[in-house]
């Protein structure tokens, strides 16, 4: 290849933040010195997660986490990277952890800004068998003169001022996004161990015929899932079926849900009254990630997503996440019920 197809004006996430800083005239650098800190949790996660099979990282901790998970090594270990980062930042009031039962203040920082939202090993369960996991964050603002409790972090997640996750796949990549703003994708060059802009203002398909549950819980959906759900396997006449693709890993399944389309489900159902997944560190970040590119999230109440209030730091959601035409044939199948 001839110099001239050499990018030599590479966009790093380190220079993506000072631009989007610089965007802000008021801004302190605050945010940018916590998402440093961030991407260095990412980087240091994707390298134990590399090398589990080689150094006995697989398997159990043989501890269970407040929401009743089984923990994997791997979820203390990306965990405690987890804490340590937000910690050592100085930035960071608090945060709230899947692996955490009580939410971590940081004392040493009472004028600290931030409060962060985390599932360090998102999909853990597929971790002995080499699949996909990620780490998924939300970041809010706290509020001011917040008294620094955890009620300050039982909010919607239209109080988020940014949000996203990292996977872990073939290659680490991280999707991020910022409040009001576009989505935003990067690939970790292991040899500068840089993340590099890869996915510039990610825009997701309108519509397209992928769909992505647990078809296991089927015995347990509410009729107005059920239904939907055979809109997309038996459709009306001279349309094809959906196609299906699960891979049980929530960030797996939203990137390529972000990436190609569809829609993404894991709703309430008899079995889980409240849903499965976590409001303020799977349900809402992601739910911000697919709004800002032009997708929608919604609950099992047909409500959206980033309204909805947690009750506790570990409270649980039904969600739909996908491409705007893909969550509006469940909100309109729902109708029928209402
Ligand atoms: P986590 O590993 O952080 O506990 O999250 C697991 C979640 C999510 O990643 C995935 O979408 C869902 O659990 C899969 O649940 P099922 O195995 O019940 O389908
Ligand atoms: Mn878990
Ligand atoms: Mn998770
Ligand atoms: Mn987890």
């Amino acid at each position: 290849v001839g110099t001239e197809k050499i990018n030599t004006d590479i966009v790093t996430l380190t220079r993506f933040l000072t631009e989007e800083q610089t965007k802000h005239k008021e801004a302190t650098g605050d945010f940018t010195l916590l998402c440093h800190a961030l991407q260095f949790s990412f980087k240091s996660i994707a390298y134990y997660i590399r090398r589990a099979t080689l150094i006995n990282l697989t398997g159990l901790a043989g501890s269970a986490n407040v929401t009743g998970d089984d923990q994997k090594k791997l979820d203390v270990i990306g965990n405690d990277i987890f804490v340590a980062a937000m910690k050592s930042c100085a930035k960071v009031r608090m945060l709230v952890s899947e692996e955490e039962e009580e939410i971590i203040m940081f004392d040493d920082y009472p004028d600290a800004k931030y409060a962060v939202a985390c599932d360090p090993i998102d999909g853990s369960s597929n971790l002995d068998a080499g699949v996909s996991v990620g780490t998924i964050f939300g970041i809010f603002r706290l509020a001011e003169g917040s008294k620094g409790t955890k009620e300050d972090l039982l909010l919607p997640g239209t109080s988020l001022v940014a949000s996203g996750f990292t996977m872990y796949g073939a290659s680490a990549q991280l999707v991020i996004t910022m409040k009001g703003g576009n989505v935003n994708g990067f690939t970790l060059d292991n040899a500068l161990g840089e993340f590099i802009l890869t996915h510039p203002d990610m825009q997701m398909p309108k519509k397209r015929a992928i769909y992505s549950v647990n078809e296991g819980n089927s015995l347990y959906w509410e009729d107005p899932v059920k239904d939907y759900i055979n809109t997309l396997k038996y459709p009306s006449e001279g349309e094809k079926p959906y196609s299906a693709r699960y891979i049980g890993s929530m960030v797996a399944d939203a990137y390529r849900t972000l990436l190609y389309g569809g829609i993404f489900a894991y709703p309430a159902d008899k079995k889980s009254p409240k849903g499965k997944l976590r409001i303020l560190y799977e349900c809402a970040p992601m739910a911000m990630v697919f709004e800002n590119a032009g997708g929608q999230a919604i609950d099992s109440h047909m409500k959206r997503m980033l309204e909805v209030v947690p009750e506790h730091i570990h409270d649980r959601s039904g969600i739909f996440l996908g491409s705007y035409d893909e969550v509006q044939k469940v909100i309109d199948v729902h109708k029928k019920y209402m």
